[in-house]
């Protein structure tokens, strides 16, 4: 079962800063996941839409320019990171999970998007694209069809997966409080992963492996990576 650092190392350093992404890899997680937003031409990697829990500015992200949004702190003066550095960190081989937050303009999000994979030099089918908004990934779906790409829900709908099929999926990313044996062997029986968030309880991690998932997204993963052998 692979483990994912939700928002890096995110219980040792502050989440989605390169010090918590750098932990992650240290600590030899299979991928990590980390939360998009854009500003402007940029994506920058922050969860909340506003500034305040997570650093020490005030209001919304996207109000914001990038510039004054990169002299803010998210933690141990870590700056918030750019897409192109935080890919930068996974060394080859490592996934990154984007999920999308927010954006402005599709065109403009992939151009943003095919920058910082040129920059970083991370491998494209090294990267797999999520979010709760699936109309995103639509359209993203549409100009790109190659793109690796994951559906967040925190549902189990009585029609089940028929939101998945026109997606071809890499995985369906569930929350845990609806997990369950049934949804995981569904999701499977498409011929899609079973990604399970966010799960930091050694218990939960040993009965999802137990019940099949492919993944977890966690705040621990050496806590993890230790459980799960
Ligand atoms: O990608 C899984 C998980 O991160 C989704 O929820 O709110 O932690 O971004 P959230
Ligand atoms: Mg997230």
């Amino acid at each position: 079962m692979r483990v994912f650092a939700h928002r890096g190392a995110s219980k040792e350093a502050p989440e989605n800063t390169l010090q918590a992404f750098e932990l992650a890899v240290k600590a030899g997680v299979h991928g990590i996941e980390f939360d998009a937003r854009q500003v402007d031409n940029d994506i920058v990697i922050i969860h909340d839409r506003r500034l305040d829990r997570t650093t020490n500015g005030v209001g919304l992200v996207q109000d914001k320019t990038l510039a004054y949004i990169r002299t803010l702190d998210a933690g141990n003066q870590q700056p918030i990171p750019l897409l192109q550095e935080v890919l930068s960190v996974a060394p080859p081989g490592m996934l990154c999970n984007i999920e999308i937050k927010h954006l402005d303009s599709v065109e403009r999000w992939l151009a943003a998007f095919d920058t910082a994979c040129i920059e970083s030099g991370k491998a494209v089918d090294e990267i797999i694209i999520s979010s709760f908004n699936h109309h995103w990934l639509w359209a993203i779906k549409q100009l790109r069809p190659t793109l690796n790409i994951a559906l967040l829900t925190a549902s189990f709908d009585v029609n089940a997966l028929s939101f998945a099929e026109p997606f071809t999926p890499w995985s369906i990313n569930i929350a845990l409080d609806v997990a369950e044996q049934t949804y995981i062997e569904e999701i499977k029986a498409k011929g899609y992963k079973a990604y399970v968030y966010t799960v930091d309880h050694p218990l939960d991690m040993q009965l999802l492996k137990k019940w099949g998932a492919d993944g977890i997204f966690t705040n621990r993963p050496a806590l993890a990576l230790a459980t799960l052998g």
